[in-house]
């Protein structure tokens, strides 16, 4: 197997920097349980968002597909007393699930999550003036990225580290022609991400225990 290096060197980091607890394992191995495809981010990409929220001093954190919870888990073990993390989610049965992973985990008080589109919640939120977000992971569904990542910047403030996942789709973003709405999404908002002055950005790709893929890691400038 051609990726077999990538996911072994994948093992080695995990093992050296991102092993997981009992409560991460379990949170990953639920999906499989209730027969829902894998989608939960890896353990090297959950210490990325870790370090991510380090260099930032995240107390304040927003998510968009909480999922089985995973991530949230990840997130919520690096804020610090004080801190709290939002996490959204449309999927009535999944938000239940990731809320016993999140109670095994005992990370239940800081974590709030939310049933519900995240493009009615966002507007809410800035209509609420809500307190701008340290750091922000889109993780959702791709195809109004674009319009996940415009609200997100309405909840940002100078430094606030933004952090979409699945932004390199096996390499399908670069077929301009493709029909796929869920790549179309992604692409719309690579392509805003170029243009968008208000923020540096980048973008990272993974191949290895996932898919050929990688995150776009943003930061909101200074005004
Ligand atoms: C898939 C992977 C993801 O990380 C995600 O958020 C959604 C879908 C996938 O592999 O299909
Ligand atoms: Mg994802």
């Amino acid at each position: 197997m051609e990726n077999q290096i990538f996911e072994e060197v994948d093992n080695y980091i995990i093992n050296l920097l991102a092993t997981e607890d009992k409560a991460l394992l379990d949170a990953k191995n639920s999906s499989d349980l209730v027969g829902i495809p894998q989608q939960c981010i890896s353990a090297i990409q959950g210490k990325f968002l870790q370090t991510m929220m380090m260099a930032c001093n995240a107390k304040r954190v927003l998510e968009l597909g909480t999922f089985v919870g995973y991530s949230a888990i990840w997130i919520a073990k690096a804020l610090p007393e004080d801190g709290n993390l939002i996490s959204i989610d449309i999927d009535e049965k999944i938000s239940s699930l990731a809320q016993k992973n999140i109670d095994n985990a005992g990370l239940s008080a800081k974590i709030e999550l939310k049933v519900g589109s995240a493009l009615d919640i966002l507007p809410q939120f800035i209509a609420n003036k809500e307190e701008a977000f340290d750091m922000i992971f889109i993780d959702a569904n791709k195809p109004p990225y674009k319009e996940y990542f415009k609200y997100a910047l309405q909840l940002s403030r100078p430094g606030t580290i933004i952090i979409l996942d699945n932004v390199i789709r096996k390499g399908k973003v670069l077929d301009e022609t493709t029909t796929d709405e869920v790549v179309k999404g992604v692409q719309r908002l690579n392509q805003f991400l170029s243009r968008c002055k208000e923020v540096t950005a980048v973008m990272l790709q993974s191949a290895g225990v996932k898919d050929h893929d990688g995150m776009a890691v943003v930061v909101v400038n200074r005004s």
